[in-house]
């Protein structure tokens, strides 16, 4: 019955507490090597973002994020004491352009700030002859040594522009505003993870790291210079506090001794576009989960289990199955599941029955809840490194999963309590201020600041 392959697949993606407080340790362990060494499997990646900001950082930037899934372009007015104005138009980035030479996705960049400036002209929000400051939010690892700058360590999220992994993105950048004219001057490279970092510590200076649950997954935080040993010959004061764009995603990569990867997962590693790499990311992204929940379905499609005598060949297409689909799945009010009834007629005709309805949102619920108390266990590995399990602390979060997948939070907040116990409670995420429309801008703000003031 369906019970018993369910019970099967509980057995295969439930998290014991034990087993999260090794993950945690070993977790640990890995975000220390990449603070000691360069070239480690978790980079720990210095953003050359020192401190936190003064909310004294005031007046017009621009802000370009190419994220995983959408470009946007922001203008942010920054007004002080945690207040600020945005504007902004998105644009959806296509599979192809994510694979196109590299130079091209920046220059299309270029092209859709170009457009929003002369827009802004028009409307009068951007003076005429006016070149505005602009931070530039590419979140993917980039090796950094100034704030203006950042080689591509690899492409992650499925992207894979090539002629740009071993590149200045920066310069890349500056080439196409170049080409068409775009009155603006990068000031500052920031991951999104970075940008939700600043920009939530802006408006709730209780936060003390950052995470991001989206296409991606992935955490920054704040370490004193000192316990950077990495970076310790740099000349830079050890007392001073710099951003870690922590690139967590990449934990437990090639190795694979730490995270409980069942045959899903390693399907899914094989036949990506970059096999071994980031492990963790893989169990936990948007990107990944709707996929792992469709090979489970397939497998019982091929085991003769499930859809017998009707044509199953849209739901055998590789990510057909949108993660969006399972936070859907989740959320079914009705006892009928209507919800579950339409995406299957209406995505892959195919028919259902109530307990196999049943069933996909189960085994939803087990996808979605490992990925939420994996998560805990990357927060637990920096609150126990940081030592702020005791006097608490507060965890800006932000992406499409945390914001709309079912409980997503909440199972963030148990896992994180199954690991610390009582104490777990201390530690609490909340929904982020807009990273890379906000928060670059306040990087970019801070790094003038720096400039002027030749800190
Ligand atoms: C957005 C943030 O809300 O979430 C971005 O402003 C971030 O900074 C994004 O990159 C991540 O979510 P997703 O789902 O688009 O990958
Ligand atoms: C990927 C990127 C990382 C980003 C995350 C969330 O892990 O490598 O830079 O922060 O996705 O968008």
């Amino acid at each position: 019955t369906m019970a018993d392959h369910l019970r099967k697949y509980e057995a295969l993606f439930n998290l014991t507490p034990q087993r999260m407080r090794m993950i945690v340790e070993a977790f640990k362990e890995s975000l220390e090597l990449g603070l000691s060494k360069h070239g480690q499997i978790v980079p720990m990646i210095p953003t050359y973002v020192f401190g936190w900001p003064t909310s004294q950082e005031l007046g017009n930037f621009l802000a370009v994020d190419l994220g995983g899934t959408n470009l946007r372009v922001c203008l942010v007015t920054l007004e002080g004491k945690g207040k600020f104005e945005i504007t902004q138009a998105k644009y959806r980035l296509s599979e192809e352009q994510k694979q196109d030479e590299g130079q091209k996705l920046f220059d299309f960049c270029g092209e859709c700030l170009k457009a929003f400036v002369d827009a802004n002209h028009e409307s009068g929000l951007i003076p005429k002859g006016s070149v505005l400051p602009l931070g530039f939010t590419f979140s993917y690892p980039c090796a950094q040594d100034r704030i203006d700058h950042g080689v591509l360590i690899r492409w992650t999220k499925g992207f894979g522009a090539p002629n740009t992994e071993g590149h200045d993105v920066v310069e890349m950048f500056r080439n196409s505003l170049s080409k068409h004219q775009v009155p603006a001057e990068i000031v500052a490279l920031t991951c999104d993870t970075t940008g939700t970092l600043i920009a939530s510590h802006y408006v709730n200076p209780k936060t003390r790291i950052a995470c991001i649950f989206g296409t991606g997954c992935n955490a920054a935080y704040m370490e004193k210079v000192q316990d950077i040993p990495k970076i310790a010959n740099l000349g830079i004061d050890p007392e001073m506090q710099m951003a870690i764009n922590c690139e967590w995603g990449a934990f437990d990569s090639f190795e694979h001794e730490n995270l409980p990867r069942t045959k899903y997962d390693q399907t899914i590693d094989e036949s990506s576009n970059k096999p071994g790499e980031q492990a963790f990311e893989k169990l936990i992204s948007g990107r990944y989960l709707g996929e792992i929940l469709r090979l489970i379905i397939c497998e019982l499609i091929d085991e003769g289990v499930l859809f017998l005598g009707q044509n199953t060949y849209k739901i055998e297409i590789a990510y057909s199955l949108d993660t969006a689909f399972l936070s859907l799945m989740e959320s079914d009010p009705t006892d009928e599941l209507l919800m579950i009834i339409g995406i299957f007629n209406h995505f892959f005709a195919l028919e259902t029955t109530l307990a196999e309805r049943q069933f996909f949102r189960a085994l939803a619920k087990l996808v979605g809840r490992r990925a939420a108390r994996l998560s805990a266990c990357g927060i637990a590995a920096i609150v126990s490194r940081m030592g702020y399990l005791d006097e608490g602390c507060a965890v800006g979060a932000d992406g499409s999963l945390y914001n709309k997948y079912p409980m997503f939070p909440e199972r963030i907040h148990e896992g994180l309590f199954d690991i610390f116990g009582e104490k777990g409670k201390n530690v609490v995420t909340y929904r982020a201020e807009d990273g890379s429309g906000i928060g670059s801008a306040i990087v970019a703000a801070m790094t003038k600041f720096r400039k002027e003031a030749q800190i």
